[in-house]
């Protein structure tokens, strides 16, 4: 039995094969590069009920993924994140209540530590020593966190107006971070034209390949979560879209092994109606989306105008039948205040916009009453700005 069953990395695009043993960013094409893995040989070797045996954490499924051993993880303790019914909150007569994957409880606070985790861990094998980030703020401070403890230098490319926290905690965990004049594409450009100059190593979603497969245990969790038998919705809020590409890849590969039970999850992207490319892309029918214009949402992890992996999203809305939804900015900020009040959980802006397009699918049919639903909250609502408290008594 081997550690992990990675084989190659393949264009996203064009199906190119491409070598795992070396350091790899976008493929030939200028695409995603995605790990593809010996899955007959899992399935010869690995049983759906050693995984189950092992302890709840991101690396029960290291067979599925890319590092070569166990003294190759830089780990902070990624624990199996819980599912958390919303009992009390909000929903239409009948309906069950919808479940929160909760991923608040990783490290730094965010899912973020999934695919940094995994890709900190890939450039360190690599030899990597100085990695670049652009970012809203939760996968900067992801990236910092493993980084110091990879003992690699760290430097982020933040928009102008990335919550506060972030910013101080990406500082405090020992990276570089600036403030940028513009949007995260903007980052992104800064980020790509140092990267020669500064020898730095590219960490931008999809840029280089491992994010993406660390991401992919949040569907690969759900799975075991659900005892192999998927819940029928999955609400995701979209910006870059690698947790929704990884867990359709996830689900890809346990229906390949023979893992899974019943028909897979339909796919809801959620944004904000400020930024919603994905949305507008999905509603004309187009394969790939056009950036948006003057892009703006309170959530900012979703505020992002053009993603370099749409066409991978959209095509796994499509496969799944699933769709994608916009919310304006106040029902997110009403489903915070709401869920926290009702259900004592409080969700990031991401996170609550979810519960928002729950709320709206099922009053326009997309969803059915008997309908299992996931949403996901992909960082902890402290994290965030919140009202002020203004109330003062004497003592
Ligand atoms: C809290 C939160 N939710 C959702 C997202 C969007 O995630 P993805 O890039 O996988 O679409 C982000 C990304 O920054 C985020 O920080």
């Amino acid at each position: 039995m081997s550690y992990s069953y990675a084989t190659h990395l393949e264009c996203s695009l064009t199906g190119e094969s491409h070598d795992i043993g070396r350091l790899q960013g976008l493929s030939a094409a200028g695409k995603p590069l995605l790990a593809r893995y010996d899955l007959a040989a899992v399935r010869r070797e690995v049983a759906r009920e050693d995984i189950e045996s092992r302890a709840a954490d991101l690396w029960r499924w290291h067979e599925l993924l890319p590092l070569p051993g166990p003294d190759a993880r830089v780990s902070l303790g990624e624990i199996e994140t819980p599912l958390v019914p919303l009992a009390r909150s909000e929903r239409p007569a009948g309906f069950r209540p919808p479940l929160v994957k909760d991923e608040g409880r990783l490290p730094t606070g965010s899912f973020k530590a999934r695919g940094l985790c995994i890709a900190v861990s890939m450039a360190a094998v690599h030899g990597v020593r100085r990695v670049a980030i652009p970012t809203n703020g939760n996968a900067g401070a992801a990236m910092a966190a493993y980084a110091a403890r990879a003992g690699m230098e760290a430097f982020c490319f933040c928009p102008e107006d990335t919550p506060e926290i972030n910013l101080s905690e990406i500082a405090l965990q020992g990276a570089r971070v600036w403030r940028v004049n513009g949007l995260i594409n903007d980052c992104a450009r800064l980020v790509a034209s140092g990267t020669a100059r500064n020898g730095w190593f590219d960490m931008s979603t999809l840029k280089e390949p491992y994010r993406i497969e660390g991401k992919k245990t949040m569907g690969l969790e759900l799975a075991v979560q659900c005892r192999w038998r998927l819940a029928q919705a999955v609400f995701y809020p979209t910006g870059g879209g690698t947790g929704l590409i990884g867990m359709w890849k996830a689900w890809q590969e346990l229906t390949e092994l023979g893992w899974i039970e019943g028909p897979l999850p339909r796919l809801i992207a959620v944004q904000a109606s400020g930024c919603a490319p994905i949305v507008r892309a999905f509603d004309s029918g187009a394969e790939t989306a056009t950036p948006w214009e003057n892009a703006h949402t309170c959530a900012a992890g979703i505020r992002v105008p053009a993603a370099l992996g749409d066409f991978l999203i959209l095509r796994a809305l499509r496969e799944s039948a699933g769709c994608a939804l916009a919310v304006p900015d106040e029902a997110i900020e009403a489903a915070r205040a709401h869920v926290a009040a009702s259900d004592g959980l409080l969700l990031s802006p991401e996170g609550a916009a979810t519960y928002a397009a729950y709320l709206e699918a099922a009053r326009s049919g997309r969803i059915a009453p008997a309908d299992e639903v996931v949403l996901f909250n992909c960082a902890s609502g402290l994290k965030y700005p919140m009202p002020p408290v203004t109330e003062r008594t004497s003592a």
